[in-house]
């Protein structure tokens, strides 16, 4: 069903019957926060763990479970037909079962036969649960009618056990909801088998034990590039500096460094086996030539340190220097324009001289791109193309980015 402008988006949230259900209330208050106007359809089972006034009181609509509560308003049909998107959280086995097979033997199922609007499953469930070939057979079955069955989180789930099928970070999901209303076709499963690394974040060189040199990078477009990666299939390594307080991104392997030299040894380990490695990461061109092993005390002569610097390595050059013919290399350019050209102008001379295969421009500046949410600039490929990337969030810019990835990759016959 198309959106009319100007009025709130409608998502409907299932919520299965797991432990994960307290974690759909944090969804629900992040949906409606953010202007949407959210229907909550539990399992009965869900109403175990969450009861329905806490539904009711956080979505400001009624709650049913079945098919036969306010018949005349033939529920299922309409919150199916209304529905700009079914977000299902947590997305239990039994749940994924009864989607798989065309179940509709409750509300949620039957509104799920109905939607006509993107789908999103968002499993929790035992590692084993996960891992069963009926769970599996029953995930690949959604997947290939185009519906979305994301890559639960790793990690302690609610005994004693962890490992993969914890639920994703309901921050997560509130991103990946936003991004499937904006691009339906954002998550395709289209980068399954390939290895992908993905840096992020700032890096800081330190000065002594307690200050360093740092810049303002948030690392949610790294973390947002993994986030989508790992959503569409891919095998993900994030490299991750500095970045504000972010949900690991599911279903992504997240290694943590913090210099430039440590960042540049981390990448170039996993680039060794890795199809793309995109350098979203904010690295420091210089660091402080020698660390002070105490605190740099003030003097009394009311003098100042100098500090004297060294270049720290150019991880992308390197990595281009030494890829392999089918390796793919993204870097990232946070551009202002000045006398010399405009944002465009140095772009372009940047890609050359770096020599990567994609480049994805920013225009850096007045509150644009540093510690915000939403991302514009172009994509500009080495083979000549430019393709200007709508102001949108993160999340879009990454998809945009997976998308001419995933293009080359075509191209080049992989
Ligand atoms: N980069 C890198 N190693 C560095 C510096 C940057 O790998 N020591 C990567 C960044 O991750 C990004 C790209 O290079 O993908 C461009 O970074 P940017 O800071 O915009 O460019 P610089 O190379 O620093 O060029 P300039 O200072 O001229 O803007």
């Amino acid at each position: 069903m198309s959106q009319a402008p100007g009025r709130k988006p409608r998502v409907v949230l299932g919520v299965g019957g797991g432990i994960a259900a307290y974690k759909a209330c944090e969804v629900l208050r992040g949906l409606t926060e953010s202007g949407h106007d959210v229907r909550v359809v539990p399992t009965d089972a869900a109403l175990n763990f969450v009861g329905a006034a806490t539904f009711e009181a956080l979505s400001g609509h009624p709650v049913h479970t079945g098919v036969f509560s306010d018949v005349p308003s033939v529920q299922h049909v309409r919150i199916g037909h209304e529905a700009d998107l079914v977000l299902v959280v947590p997305a239990t086995a039994d749940l994924l079962a009864r989607a798989a097979h065309g179940r509709a033997d409750d509300l949620l199922t039957g509104t799920l036969l109905m939607a006509r609007c993107p789908v999103a499953f968002f499993p929790a469930m035992h590692t084993e649960m996960w891992q069963h070939p009926a769970t599996r057979d029953n995930v690949a079955l959604l997947r290939s009618r185009g519906l979305v069955v994301t890559e639960p989180d790793s990690g302690r789930l609610t005994g004693v056990d962890s490992g993969p099928g914890r639920l994703a970070d309901p921050r997560e999901i509130v991103d990946l909801a936003k991004l499937l209303l904006a691009a339906p076709d954002a998550l395709p499963r289209d980068l399954e088998g390939l290895r992908v690394v993905v840096s992020a974040g700032g890096t800081r060189e330190p000065l002594d034990p307690v200050r360093y040199l740092g810049n303002r990078s948030s690392g949610k477009q790294g973390y947002a590039l993994a986030r989508v990666a790992a959503q569409r299939g891919a095998d993900v390594t994030l490299v991750a500096a500095h970045t504000v307080d972010l949900p690991g991104p599911a279903g992504a392997t997240v290694r943590h460094v913090s210099t430039a030299e440590q960042l540049a040894e981390a990448v170039r380990a996993e680039a060794e086996r890795a199809d793309v490695v995109v350098m979203a990461a904010a690295v420091a061109d210089f660091r402080p030539a020698s660390r002070a092993e105490h605190k740099i005390k003030k003097t009394d002569d009311g003098g100042a340190p100098t500090v004297d610097l060294v270049r720290n390595p150019d991880i992308l050059a390197g990595l281009v220097e030494n890829r392999r013919p089918d390796q793919i290399v993204v870097g990232f350019a946070a551009e202002t324009g000045d006398a010399g050209g405009d944002v465009l102008h140095h772009a372009r001379a940047k890609l050359k001289r770096k020599g990567a295969d994609l480049l994805v421009v920013n225009a850096v500046g007045e509150g644009k791109a540093f510690e915000v949410e939403d991302n514009s600039g172009w994509l500009l490929g080495a083979d000549g193309t430019e393709v200007p990337i709508p102001f949108g969030a993160k999340a879009q810019l990454a998809a945009a980015v997976w998308d001419a990835v995933a293009s080359l990759r075509k191209t080049q016959g992989g």
